[in-house]
Formats: structure tokens, C-alpha cells, sequence
């Protein structure tokens, strides 16, 4: 059994944004893609972020996901202020704390379904036999056991979706942050992930999910909106 992210509880604060702001400069012109944004998430949340194409969705992934810096205000994970982190705790950072689920699976092709959900855990360095049994336990949980061994393209894109899911979870990270992992999938093997999603939820496991469509928003327990680039609790129709 997966228990959550260690030395969490259910309910701790472990996403904190103060006035986070994001400023791209172009030649003269400045623009203020995220404009002050204030968010908590806890343990255990799923959360969705809905909001139109330009919005800001992706800025503010890549800057929850430690992948790019703001430009003003405070970002706390696990308690730990991001702008004070080094490029090395950085990266332990975005190893442990985060699991990554993209649009495009992102897998590498010339790589087996074991040898990519391997890969977290090889940067963790986590010891080989326990590194095998843990490959073998999460393909297991997505629903992949007789797919093991196979490459990327010799899945379908759901399953495909399931090992990126798997090498997200590998390491228990203490947040799941998908950007739109159902774009690239079919009505209902994008169902089918959403289901997985509610079960790790159930497990304890917290997740951040980006997203357009508001079908898929709804199956997060908490929605947020961003619209041009300011952020607002709820669903349009709570508003
Ligand atoms: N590197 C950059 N330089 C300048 N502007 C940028 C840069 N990255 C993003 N932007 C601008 O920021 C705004 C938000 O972009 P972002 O990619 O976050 O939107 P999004 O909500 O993810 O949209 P989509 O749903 O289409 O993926 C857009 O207007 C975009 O042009
Ligand atoms: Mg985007």
C-alpha cells in the first residue's frame, strides 16, 4: 500500500503563493501575465485550475513546479521559500516534491514502460532491488502489469498517460501537478484517467491539475479560476 507523501498529514499547508506576479519583457513593452496570485493548497487536496487558452495556466504551472521563477512575491512548498533554493536543491526539489504529468506523456520512446518510471527513482538514487519493486508497485496501481516491458509506442495514448502517471507517483512526491493530462486523449480514456485521479486523491495523494475544459475541472474537489492572469476561488457558476 502507498501511503502519502511522508511526514505529511491530511490538511497540512504545503503549497503557499503570496502576490505571485510574472512580467515578460519584449523589447519596450511589458507584459503582466500573472498579476498578484494568492493561493494555499493542503495535503490531500485536488485541486483544478481552469482558465482560457493565454490565461496564464502554464506560467503558473512551470512556477509551481519550481520549473521558472517569478518576478515579485513569495512561493513556499513544503514550507520551503523557493527563490532562496539553490539550482541543486532546486532540482531535489522538483525530483521529490513534484510529479509531473504533461498533454504529450512526455516518455522517452527509445525507453520500456519500467525503464521510464525508473528514471525518478535512479535520480533519487534510490537502491536498485527497491527500486525494481517500486516500478513493479506503481505500474502495477495505473493498471499496467502485462505492459511492463513495452515501449511508448507500442501503447495506446491512455496507457501511455498511465506510465506518465506512474513515474509521476514513483518517488511520492508531495504534489501531482498534471497540465492538461486528458488534452491529448479520447472522451473516455480521459474518463479513465480522471478515475485514476479520484483514487489516488482517495489515497491521500494531492493534486494540482491544469486544465481549459470545465467537464474535466469538475472532477477536482476544489476548482480556481485563472483569467487573465488573476486567480479566483470557484467554479463560474458559484460566482
Ligand atoms: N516566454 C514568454 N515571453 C513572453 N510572453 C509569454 C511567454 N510565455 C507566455 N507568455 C504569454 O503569457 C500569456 C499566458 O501564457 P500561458 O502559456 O501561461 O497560457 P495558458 O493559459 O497555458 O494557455 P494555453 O491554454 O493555450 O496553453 C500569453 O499571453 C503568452 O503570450
Ligand atoms: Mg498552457
Amino acid at each position: 500500500m502507498m501511503q502519502a507523501a511522508q511526514g505529511k498529514k491530511a490538511g497540512d499547508r504545503i503549497l503557499e503563493m503570496r502576490g505571485i506576479t510574472k512580467d515578460y519583457v519584449l523589447g519596450e513593452e511589458t507584459s503582466h501575465v500573472l498579476k498578484g496570485i494568492s493561493l494555499d493548497v493542503r495535503q490531500g487536496e485536488f485541486l483544478a485550475v481552469l482558465g482560457p487558452s493565454g490565461s496564464g495556466k502554464s506560467t503558473l504551472m512551470n512556477i509551481i513546479g519550481c520549473l521558472d521563477v517569478p518576478t515579485g512575491g513569495e512561493y513556499r512548498l513544503s514550507g520551503r521559500l523557493i527563490a532562496e533554493q539553490d539550482e541543486a536543491s532546486l532540482a531535489r526539489i522538483r525530483n521529490r516534491e513534484i510529479g509531473f504529468v504533461f498533454q504529450q506523456f512526455q516518455l522517452l520512446q527509445k525507453q520500456t514502460a519500467r525503464q521510464n518510471v525508473e528514471l525518478p527513482l535512479l535520480y533519487a538514487n534510490m537502491p536498485e532491488k527497491k527500486r525494481r519493486a517500486r516500478v513493479e508497485e506503481v505500474l502495477c496501481r495505473v493498471g499496467l502489469e502485462d505492459r511492463m516491458d513495452y515501449y511508448p509506442n507500442q501503447l495506446s495514448g491512455g496507457q501511455q498517460q498511465r506510465v506518465a502517471i506512474a513515474r509521476a507517483i514513483s518517488v511520492n512526491p508531495t504534489v501531482l501537478l498534471a497540465d492538461e493530462p486528458t488534452g491529448a486523449l479520447d472522451q473516455k480514456t480521459g474518463g479513465q484517467v480522471m478515475e485514476l485521479f479520484h483514487e489516488l486523491n482517495k489515497e491521500g495523494r494531492t493534486i494540482i491539475m491544469i486544465t481549459h475544459d470545465r467537464h474535466i475541472a469538475q472532477h477536482a474537489g476544489r476548482i480556481v479560476r485563472i483569467l487573465d492572469g488573476n486567480l479566483s476561488e470557484g467554479d463560474i457558476e458559484d460566482a
